[in-house]
């Protein structure tokens, strides 16, 4: 029996072009390279200018992608953008790009909050979408000005987050419905309110009026964040019916090297496989995901065939996985 799979047929990136090294942050707040390296493996970040948005990321990294992709603007049927540091309170930044992009009149678009765990809550979202036959080809895009909700004066929080944005093109291919199918063969995504107020802004819309500061109790995230992701590779892998031993390449979630080490080490998966990019690009949030794949894509990494395992965690708490066959 055939059924249909989401193809990542392209991904595309975009950096701000200022960025902050562990030394330029040494002269603003009390921290040094050593501190910084060694509790999180981060060495320097990227910053958006003053003016530059995250629809400006996002344009940059979606058209990119639409050129790996080898598609035009107009064979998009949905954009939806992750994200916690949107353009506007109302509408949704996803709004504002499908204008830019010029996409075809109607095309639904919208904005996903799950903070870390954006870009693959945005891909189940997209995915599920794709394989009810509701749309084609899905514009996905993790994206955020994290330097915008960041207190510089607080050296808990501002040595860790970084600004940037992430695209992915999935589009329907037909498949045989079996763990040997290419595409994405699995998504789970997960929440648990309970853990509220370990990682937010204090302030909103609703409260009064503002954006706020990312407040986190980074130690007690931490230590939510390793079996999270080891969870949401896990399950994921359960639903596609794989295995560790099946998996080419881990993506995770970019919060903090050591992080990164420890979930590898419970998921059995050779550090070689893993994907870092948290060294040069920081905390991300939303962006984190698309941001390394799409790195990787350039940089050659991928080849066809390769099974890549992605998961993520961040405030709400959220979390979640997925399975990707190229
Ligand atoms: O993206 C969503 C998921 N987010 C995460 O997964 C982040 C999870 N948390 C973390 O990555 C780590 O907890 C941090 C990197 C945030 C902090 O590392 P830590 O090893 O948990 O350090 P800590 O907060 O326990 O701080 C240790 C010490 C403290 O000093 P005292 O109280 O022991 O004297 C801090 O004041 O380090 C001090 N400190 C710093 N020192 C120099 C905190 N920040 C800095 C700094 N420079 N930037």
């Amino acid at each position: 029996m055939t059924i249909i799979r989401s193809h990542l047929i392209g991904t595309g990136y975009k950096l701000p072009a200022k960025i902050l090294t562990n030394d330029d942050l040494s002269q603003m707040v009390d921290t040094n390279d050593e501190w910084i390296s060694t509790r999180t493996g981060i060495k320097s970040r990227h910053i958006a200018a003053e003016g530059e948005l995250t629809s400006d990321l996002s344009y940059e990294a979606a058209l990119m992608a639409i050129q790996n992709a080898q598609i035009k603007n107009q064979e998009i049927d949905f954009i939806i953008v992750a994200t916690v540091t949107g353009d506007h309170t109302f509408p949704a930044t996803a709004a504002k790009l499908a204008k830019k992009l010029g996409l075809k009149p109607g095309t639904p678009a919208m904005d996903v909050n799950a903070a870390c765990s954006g870009f693959v809550y945005a891909s189940q979202i997209a995915d599920n979408m794709i394989r009810l036959g509701q749309i084609k080809t899905a514009l996905v895009i993790g994206a955020e000005t994290l330097s915008r909700i960041t207190d510089w004066t607080d050296r808990n929080t501002c040595v860790l987050f970084g600004d940037g944005a992430g695209a992915a093109i999935f589009q329907a291919v037909e498949g045989l419905g079996t763990k040997d199918d290419t595409g994405l063969l699995a998504t789970k995504i997960y929440a648990d309110g309970e853990q509220f107020d370990r990682l937010y802004s204090a302030s909103g819309v609703s409260i009064d009026q503002k954006a706020g500061y990312i407040h986190m109790d980074g130690k007690e995230v931490f230590k939510v964040a390793v079996p999270s992701l080891v969870q949401g590779v896990e399950e994921s892998l359960k639903i596609a019916g794989l295995s560790i031993e099946d998996v080419n390449w881990y993506v995770p979630h970019q919060a903090n090297l050591r992080i990164i080490d420890s979930v590898a080490k419970k998921l059995n998966i050779d550090m070689e496989k893993v994907i870092v990019t948290v060294d040069h690009h920081g905390n991300t949030s939303a962006a984190s995901i698309p941001l390394a794949l799409a790195e990787s894509f350039a940089a050659g990494k991928f080849k066809k065939g390769d099974v890549i395992a992605i998961s993520a965690m961040g405030a709400g708490f959220t979390w979640g996985g997925m399975i990707l066959r190229l």
